[in-house]
């Protein structure tokens, strides 16, 4: 596809800052990850979720039982979107068959929001299937923030990105990854995704304070939370989503409430699937545990 003739004419400049002028996201409550296991359950029992967050790619392929399914679950529920595919800090070409499949089925969902993570995850065509890490510098960072401009145009809505667990770093980053993240966000007016189980994880593969990452992320920037369980190798930590979430993350968690106030936050468990009942408890719990940090919460639920 002719990359030149897609692009707005704005986004030749890359270098230019120029935020997207969206409306911050309003308050969900508390939420989940859909997932096939639980369609059946959802359907028929209406069990007490406020929202869902659905797997973009899980619904890009017209018709369907899928997308018949999620036509139903948005009859009931708010839904937001959530890619693993767009490669936003990528080096190769926007992939605009992709976008188009994304803003048809934006189109179709009305999500509160679509998110994705920041992260590259292919080049020269071939798709690795994992979100890979950037170096922090400042190239990197006015080449993601080209990006997300041009990708906010074409979807004509503000993205959201989420902070990935990491396992390596560059001995060429200049900033820190909150320090990306926040100019990233403040330079391209895409809204952030904080993911504190990721955070937790690469503070410990990295041996940083997670409290640091926390405390340099903006709180107004910050339109969802992940919670998530993982998998401690003891000299490190793997990002597997098919544990619960472990008692240090909860911790972090109170601290992320204190810190940004009411988010909207959601259970994230991407395999060893329990039963949708043994996920409820998940959720309940980051809604007690925001009610009793945050006591002005009900009241200011809309
Ligand atoms: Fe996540």
């Amino acid at each position: 596809m002719n990359v030149a003739s897609r692009l707005p004419e704005t986004s030749a400049a890359a270098q230019a800052d120029r935020p997207a002028k969206s409306t911050k996201p309003a308050f969900l409550g508390f939420g989940l990850g859909l997932r096939a296991q639980h369609y059946d359950e959802i359907l028929n029992g209406n069990p007490p979720i406020d929202w869902f967050e659905v797997i973009s790619e899980n619904y890009m392929i017209p018709g369907g039982q899928p997308l018949r399914t999620l036509d139903r679950i948005c009859e009931g529920y708010p839904v937001v979107m959530h890619g693993v595919s767009l490669s936003i800090a990528s080096t190769a070409p926007p992939n605009f068959e992709y976008l188009q499949g994304l803003k048809d089925l934006a189109r179709r969902v009305e999500p509160k929001w679509v998110s994705d993570h920041l992260c590259w995850t292919g080049v020269h065509g071939k798709n690795l299937h994992d979100l890979l890490p950037i170096p922090y510098t400042k190239e990197a960072l006015d080449h993601v923030v080209s990006r997300v401009q041009l990708v906010q145009d074409f979807l004509g809505r503000a993205i959201v990105l989420e902070n990935v667990s990491t396992y390596v770093q560059f001995n060429n980053s200049e900033m820190t990854e909150w320090e990306f993240l926040s100019e990233l966000s403040r330079r391209s007016g895409c809204w952030l995704l904080f993911d504190i189980n990721n955070v937790y994880v690469s503070a410990f593969n990295h041996g940083y304070d997670p409290l640091a990452f926390l405390n340099g992320i903006p709180a107004d920037r910050v339109v969802q939370f992940h919670m998530a369980g993982h998998s401690h190798m003891g000299t490190h930590i793997i990002d597997t989503h098919d544990h619960p979430v472990c008692e240090d993350v909860w911790d972090l968690y109170v601290a992320a409430l204190k810190h940004f106030g009411r988010v909207s936050t959601m259970i994230e468990r991407d395999d060893n699937i329990p039963p949708l009942d043994e996920l409820l408890l998940e959720v309940k719990r980051t809604r007690e545990i925001a009610e009793r940090v945050l006591p002005s919460l009900g009241k200011q639920a809309e």
